[in-house]
């Protein structure tokens, strides 16, 4: 059974909407972790529109379980992360523009700063994990790039707009996840993951862990962030 991440981005994007205190993402994280959560998830991203530079000092200080730093390859954020040395940093793509990370970090093409960034998180003592789309060549590129653990962008299963396409993506995941587990890698998922489409992925042999984000803080709308985690962790186990 695949453990549970939960990243508390959203909370940190309601607080910025009115650039107060409230609701504070370290109290979401202890919340999450006492529903069943086995790590938190944060994303500092560069232009630092949710997470801010103190929440992830104070997550790092609060987190009881594990905490999983989301970041993209720039030099700043590299550095903040060799400071705060989270359990795991995970290296995303980022584009200003974007509402959310759109697709894996293209490792092919950006080779020498990944492995540069790679090299210099693990000399800080911090596990390294790759966010890729379910595809050969980026496992391949990831590999020789130094990492041992990747995650795959469930995006494209997520979002499928008919039946059909569903089951492509659905396919092309679980081939993903074999050939990355033959050769020697951990494999994490996560993106688009909601109460309805998470069993299967679930299901699948070989994924250790999924990270999900928004749903949960959608449904804490609805039943608090506690039930919403516990659902959660259900749905997956
Ligand atoms: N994993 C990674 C690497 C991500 O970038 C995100 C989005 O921040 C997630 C998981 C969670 O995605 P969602 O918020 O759609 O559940």
């Amino acid at each position: 059974m695949p453990r549970l991440g939960v990243n508390i981005d959203h909370v940190a994007t309601l607080r910025q909407a009115r650039g107060g205190n409230l609701p504070d993402p370290v109290y979401a994280a202890f919340l999450a972790e006492q529903a069943g959560a086995q790590s938190i998830v944060a994303h500092l991203r560069e232009d630092r529109r949710h997470i801010q530079d103190q929440d992830i000092k104070l997550l790092r200080k609060k987190i009881k379980t594990k905490f999983n730093l989301e970041m993209s390859i720039a030099p700043e954020i590299s550095k903040i992360a060799c400071s705060i040395k989270p359990y795991q940093a995970t290296l995303v793509p980022e584009k200003r523009k974007e509402l959310t990370t759109e697709g894996g970090l293209n490792v092919a093409a950006n080779f020498k700063i990944v492995e540069a960034a790679i090299k210099k998180l693990k000399a800080a003592g911090i596990r390294v994990s790759l966010f890729i789309d379910p595809d050969k060549d980026q496992v391949n590129a990831a590999q020789k790039a130094g990492a041992k653990i990747i995650e795959f962008h469930t995006g494209r299963y997520a979002l499928a707009k008919n039946p059909r396409q569903k089951e492509k993506f659905f396919n092309q995941l679980k081939h993903a996840v074999d050939y990355a587990r033959a050769q020697g890698l951990a494999v994490n998922a996560g993106h688009g993951l909601d109460y309805a489409n998470v069993r299967r992925i679930a299901q699948i042999q070989g994924i250790e862990e999924l990270n999900i984000g928004y749903s949960i803080i959608c449904k804490a709308l609805y039943v608090g962030l506690f039930a919403a985690v516990k659902e959660m962790r259900n749905l997956i186990s």
